[in-house]
């Protein structure tokens, strides 16, 4: 395997950038925070849901729609995800389904939940010195899971901006979202057939009556416009909730169109704002392709994972791709893939994160912020390693677990197929993007870099939006030596 002295050196510089994140004035971490009920699968588990739920094998296979709308799908949803090591997200339409997993499936655990919530808590553990974030419920359970620090905020009941923890909204309803997570080697059996967990991953089931209608608090509205500071990046997340027609029969892009609204507003005070939009598993089709198109000329960022992608290949009807991206999740495929998606898009940054790779295609980017990119990118692979290996980030010691760990050997061996692919398409100096993962085609910057992978997470939840946030914040250019 080659070498990874060059990665060691950027990994250095990247952790050098964590301790200036603090030099970043403002972000607005919006729309959705929840609460997060985990839950560890395993064959036990399993089979104790089973027979209490008394569903037949039929009832669970039969299942074609991606909704939990009886016990049958929710086992279908989770048996998908497993069977296949994907991350899903699927949305329970009935609230005695609810009811249902709450009584007999429980929890081992809660945790804050919702990108727009893991990201507040990532960021203020940075150091950005004003982290804002909306939440649209904000019950003591919810505001118990916000870190207790002072640049966290979030506003009271009386619209006032005030540390998150404190902001606590008693008339509020709790939003709980079960995760499922499962171990690679698993295993699980319906009928005669036993499935083999491939990869780690989780199933997500998510209730959510506010979130499912992107509900967006006035107060919080109000209180950013009239904020001072400069707010340097916006984070939007939370619109894989939205089904099409939403339940009282209206359409999911009046909240869309309401929520740019919000946005463009506070960019009248905050002009040099950056807005991002994660993706995130979005299963209803409509939504989807309202997403890519709404925010795919509008925002300047985008964030996704390789499931996410294939998703949004299939609806600009570039079928063929998604399925090599299928059968074959590995960089080759996907860049192919991502590649599509920026042209598609006016966006000026896509970032795609997959097993052990980042790669972020920037648009008329000159060479300060390529290597920007890519410091802001190790970073963020620290970070995320520092969370997948210590569990949760909770402390500032807990940022700089994997400090000092060296790439995987999977990882670089995904960056280097990637660099023969480029190239076959544009002749690129392998060597070169092998150790400095930085390569220009005409108005395009490819900036890939190789991620530590942890052997054992404790976690994963929560990972990709951890890795976005940091990988775009990380790059900002003030930040540079
Ligand atoms: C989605 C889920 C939420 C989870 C988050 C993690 O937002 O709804 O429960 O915490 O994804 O990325």
């Amino acid at each position: 395997m080659m070498s990874n002295n060059s990665w060691n050196k950027h990994y250095a510089e990247g952790c050098k950038r964590l301790k200036k994140v603090e030099q970043i004035s403002g972000v607005l971490s919006v729309f959705n925070a929840n609460i997060d009920a985990v839950k560890i699968v395993n064959t036990e588990n399993w089979n104790i849901w089973l027979r209490h739920a008394s569903v037949s094998k039929e009832d669970i296979l039969l299942v074609e729609k991606h909704e939990i709308n009886c016990k049958g799908a929710f086992f279908k949803g989770l048996l998908d995800a497993f069977s296949k090591g994907i991350a899903q997200e699927w949305l329970i339409t009935d609230l005695s389904l609810y009811h249902w997993l709450k009584e007999d499936v429980g929890h081992d655990k809660l945790q804050m939940g919702g990108q727009g919530g893991i990201i507040a808590n990532a960021l203020s553990l940075c150091e950005v010195e004003h982290v804002l974030v909306h939440a649209a419920s904000l019950p003591k359970e919810q505001a118990s899971l916000f870190l207790d620090r002072e640049n966290l905020l979030s506003v009271n009941m009386d619209g006032k901006l005030m540390k998150a923890c404190d902001a606590i909204r008693d008339c509020d309803i709790p939003l709980i979202h079960w995760i499922f997570e499962f171990k690679k080697g698993d295993t699980i059996e319906l009928g005669d057939t036993v499935y083999t967990c491939p990869k780690s991953n989780r199933f997500i089931a998510t209730w959510d009556p506010l979130n499912f209608k992107l509900t967006i608090d006035n107060g919080f509205v109000h209180a950013v416009e009239k904020v001072e500071y400069p707010i340097n990046y916006c984070l939007l997340a939370g619109y894989q909730m939205l089904t099409s027609p939403l339940s009282d029969g209206s359409s999911p892009l009046e909240r869309i169109l309401e929520s740019k609204k919000v946005v463009q507003n506070w960019q009248k005070n905050q002009k040099e704002m950056t807005v991002h939009f994660e993706f995130a598993s979005t299963q209803d089709v409509t939504v989807r392709e309202m997403l890519l198109s709404e925010m795919g000329s509008w925002v300047d960022s985008i964030g996704l994972n390789e499931q996410e992608l294939i998703d949004l290949l299939l609806i600009i009807g570039e079928k063929e791709i998604a399925d090599e991206c299928l059968e074959n999740t590995h960089a080759v495929p996907l860049y192919k893939g991502l590649e599509k998606i920026f042209t598609y898009t006016k966006v000026k940054r896509i970032q795609l994160h997959l097993f052990g790779l980042y790669i972020t295609l920037l648009r008329g980017a000159e060479e300060k912020d390529a290597e920007n990119t890519r410091a802001g990118m190790v970073m963020a692979a620290m970070v995320a390693a520092s969370k997948a290996g210590s569990g949760a980030l909770e402390s500032r010691e807990d940022l700089y677990w994997a400090k000092g760990q060296s790439v995987s050997d999977v990882s670089l061996s995904e960056l280097s197929d990637l660099a023969s692919l480029l190239n076959s398409l544009y002749s690129v100096d392998e060597e070169e993007f092998v150790s400095g993962g930085i390569c220009v085609h005409g108005d395009m910057t490819i900036v890939a870099t190789p991620t530590i992978i942890v052997e054992k997470p404790v976690t994963l939840v929560g990972m990709g939006d951890t890795i976005s946030s940091l990988s775009l914040i990380g790059a900002d250019k003030n930040l540079a030596d």
